[in-house]
């Protein structure tokens, strides 16, 4: 036992595995847990890597590269945070804004370019140019009106608060207004009028991000009026049947995990029950944004986007929603949900908006039952500037050497979203560091697994931004905190230091420490033979 030879003989053998899954799978996976263990330990008895650890590994030319996972951490860039009101606010962003902002902080080499825009909005990037059409931000209107038919119909969907507040600011995320009955847009004063048919509004007045962080100083805001009797109604000029929802872009947006976090999910929450009947009108439009997702929006609207900042319209609806109401990270809670909405539901909307196979077909390694040679799929996500897999190789080779055909995307290439997801839904697991690309398990089918590798450090944030998604999504999660042998940390800091010795001082130190020194200067070496444990947790989820 050990001699490699023997190793490589076994391993075949362990083919088997995957196809012992009628019978007795269980006692299957339990042997050849043991005997993978033991396997692997004496093929690797130095541990990996152990003359050359701390060395960078060019991956490009020792893998095949297929796709990109396109975004897993595109930035915004910085310009979009100056020109925001309010410089001077403080603003507590949580750990994920926090990612994000150290994310935004990393110079970009050769990811997708990123350039500065002189309106202070995010570019759009390279990347983005598959398929998905265009939002038009134009604002064609007759048509709509007409389009939006049944005008003689009266609209029903909107049922005023009890206390007939028009803004909701109690929410510690995200602050919300719904006018019911008579609302007008005016997009270049960022200013939406309610005009109540009773008498008993006092000309009140609010200003609310309209995104789903409400505490983001760089997000534009929207004026909400309440007009009071002796106070004119602006004149419409274009008039709609159905219901709009205003929101914002920008903010932490352009990083893949905000994307979902911030708006998609939100925008679900707020816009889904409408059944695509709804008018979309964005301000700090970020055209990349619609571009990128129109395969999403588009299943939330059946109208042209409105670019509200540019905006020359009095546009009026019968029903007008400012703001994006948010539950969590990545999160829906069904019980604040008046449609029930879960995030399950949020990731078979998203297969469907895509074309993603139904709910019932299984993962495709249980899909294809009949093929004998059919290996589980991992998609292996390498990371572009921080928290990278330095021994990538030794790593697609260890997954391979357990079993798996290895799927490894790096964030250089480029690929529509489109094609991507399609790439993830072909995949049984998904694996990589903790960081946005993993955001694309949502594309994974039911009974999916997330292998999620934990860099040294920052184990309290692991579950809430990806653990508890996975699951909610119905998703398997794994979790694998790697020691401090695997985290280049150690050589830079030495076994002494806090850093090493005592992660919970510099947690207790604040936010930036944090994602200065474990967040971006950390990359990865993993022990496959320490990790074999936690991936027979996936194949048995997988199995
Ligand atoms: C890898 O992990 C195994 C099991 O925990 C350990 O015995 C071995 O020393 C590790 N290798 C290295 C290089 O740290
Ligand atoms: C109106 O309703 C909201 C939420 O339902 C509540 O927070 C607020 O206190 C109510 N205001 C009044 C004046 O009752
Ligand atoms: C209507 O609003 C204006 C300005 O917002 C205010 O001066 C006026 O007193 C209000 N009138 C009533 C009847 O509330
Ligand atoms: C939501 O769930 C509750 C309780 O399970 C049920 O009474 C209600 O009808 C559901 N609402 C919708 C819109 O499905
Ligand atoms: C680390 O600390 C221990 C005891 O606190 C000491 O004996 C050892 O020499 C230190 N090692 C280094 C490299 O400073």
């Amino acid at each position: 036992m050990g001699s490699p030879k023997a190793a490589r003989s076994k391993a075949s053998q362990l083919g088997g595995i995957w196809r012992r899954r009628v019978g007795a799978p269980f006692a299957a996976l339990l042997v050849a847990a043991v005997l993978v263990l033991v396997l692997f330990t004496g093929r690797f008895p130095q541990g990996p890597d152990a003359s050359s650890r701390f060395t960078p590994v060019h991956v490009d030319d020792s893998t095949p590269r297929t796709v990109s996972s396109t975004d897993q951490d595109l930035e915004t860039s910085d310009s979009s945070k100056q020109e925001g009101e309010g410089g001077d606010q403080k603003i507590e962003l949580d750990e994920s804004s926090m990612e994000a902002m150290e994310e935004q902080k990393q110079p970009r080499e050769d990811t997708p370019e990123t350039k500065p825009a002189s309106q202070g909005t995010t570019p759009a990037n390279s990347d983005l140019d598959g398929k998905g059409g265009t939002a038009s931000t134009t604002a064609p209107d007759q048509e709509e009106s007409s389009e939006a038919g049944s005008g003689s119909a009266p609209y029903t969907k909107c049922t005023p608060p009890p206390n007939s507040t028009v803004c909701d600011l109690s929410n510690s995320r995200f602050d919300i207004c719904e006018l019911c009955g008579d609302a007008r847009t005016i997009g270049q004063s960022s200013t939406v009028m309610y005009v109540p048919h009773t008498e008993t509004s006092d000309g009140e007045e609010w200003s609310i991000r309209a995104q789903s962080r409400k505490n983001i100083p760089w997000v534009k805001k929207v004026t909400v009026k309440s007009l009071n009797t002796s106070q004119p109604a602006p004149k419409c000029t274009s008039k709609h049947a159905m219901p709009a929802i205003v929101f914002a872009l920008g903010g932490l947006t352009a990083n893949v995990w905000h994307d979902f976090s911030d708006v998609l999910v939100p925008l679900f929450l707020t816009a889904r029950q409408f059944d695509r009947d709804v008018q979309l009108l964005i301000t700090n439009n970020q055209p990349w944004f619609s571009k990128k997702y129109m395969t999403i929006l588009s299943k939330l609207t059946r109208y042209d986007i409105i670019d509200f900042d540019s905006d020359d319209q009095v546009r009026c609806y019968p029903h007008v929603i400012v703001g994006l109401r948010s539950h969590g990270d990545l999160g829906i809670y069904p019980n604040l949900s008046p449609q029930n909405y879960t995030m399950m539901d949020f990731r078979l909307f998203v297969r469907e908006a895509y074309g993603l196979p139904a709910a019932k077909v299984a993962i495709p390694y249980k899909a294809d039952r009949d093929d004998p040679d059919k290996k589980p799929r991992i998609m292996l996500i390498d990371r572009g500037k921080t928290r990278r897999f330095i021994n990538a190789p030794y790593i697609v080779q260890g997954l391979e050497w357990f079993g798996f055909e290895v799927v490894k995307v790096d964030p250089k290439m480029d690929s529509s979203l489109d094609e991507f997801a399609r790439l993830v839904d072909s995949c049984d697991a998904i694996m990589g560091a903790h960081g946005a690309g993993l955001t694309n398990m949502v594309f994974l089918r039911s009974g999916g697994v997330v292998v999620h590798i934990v860099p040294y450090g920052i184990e309290f944030m692991a579950d809430g931004f990806y653990g508890k998604p996975a699951r909610d999504m119905g998703l398997g999660h794994v979790k694998y905190g790697i020691s401090p042998e695997e985290s280049t940390l150690l050589e830079k800091y030495g076994w002494n230091h806090t850093v090493i010795k005592d992660p919970e001082t510099i947690r207790s130190s604040g936010w930036d420490k944090v994602g200065e020194v474990y967040m971006t200067k950390q990359d990865i070496v993993l022990n496959m033979t320490r990790f074999g444990p936690v991936l027979l947790k996936a194949i048995d989820f997988i199995m």
